[in-house]
């Protein structure tokens, strides 16, 4: 048998959406599906690693030898992530919430004719680019980069805001049928450059990366 490249570490990983509630029955969300970052969690564990899933709400089955940890909004994944450290790499795979409604209505709310209720927002946090600048900063950070326009000049900038090593930026355009897909197209920046991968499997995608941070990690 080969010898196993993240034997002895631990690898901490988000994925799928975020969900903020409105009110009791309400909440907004996003396409994300799960598939990649479960993929990842699922590939860091076939090359030995201890590996802590931080989900949001998905329809996908949790990948074999993995711990994972359900949340629903932002806030709980931010905690949830810290909670799990220290971790060697962290892969951010998750789509989070930008914004949460500023108030969670304690009653459902009710329809008034031709009045629509206002919806505030406040920003989340940015559990990347916390991560990434904090004094418990896994050696290897990645972060994901779903972008409909400018591709790779977003996710370049990504790279220094959010202090990670490795972004890998796809383009969720909708008719590239990323989100839910089980294909992805993806371009990998990090400080060496940008590396474009051919469209592949989720899961080849997800072996891939595993193998570039298990060779970063030395
Ligand atoms: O800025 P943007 O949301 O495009 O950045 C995407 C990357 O940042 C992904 O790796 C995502 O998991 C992470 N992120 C995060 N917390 C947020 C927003 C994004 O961890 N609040």
């Amino acid at each position: 048998t080969q010898p196993k490249p993240l034997a002895g570490r631990h690898v901490l990983v988000t994925s799928g959406p975020t969900i903020e509630p409105i009110d009791p029955v309400r909440f907004i969300t996003n396409r994300s599906s799960g598939k990649q970052g479960h993929a990842v969690a699922a590939a860091a564990a076939r090359a030995g690693a201890r590996v802590t899933l931080v989900s949001g709400p998905v329809s996908i089955p949790d990948p074999k030898g993995v711990d994972v940890v359900r949340v629903e909004t932002a806030q709980e994944m931010h905690a949830a992530v810290f909670a799990a450290l220290p971790a060697d790499v962290a892969v951010m795979a998750a789509a989070v919430s930008d914004w949460r409604p500023a108030e969670v209505a304690r009653e459902k709310i009710k329809k008034a004719a031709g009045d629509p209720p206002p919806l505030a927002f406040v920003e989340n946090p940015d559990i990347l680019a916390t991560l990434g600048h904090d004094g418990r900063r896994p050696q290897v950070v990645v972060g994901f980069a779903a972008e409909t326009a400018n591709v790779e000049a977003n996710a370049a900038r990504k790279l220094a805001a959010k202090g990670a090593d490795y972004i890998v930026a796809n383009d969720v355009s909708l008719q590239g049928g990323v989100f839910g897909g089980d294909r992805n197209s993806v371009r990998v920046l990090s400080a060496a450059g940008i590396d474009v991968w051919p469209t592949l499997a989720k899961d080849e995608v997800a072996e891939r990366l595993i193998a570039l941070i298990a060779e970063r990690l030395g």
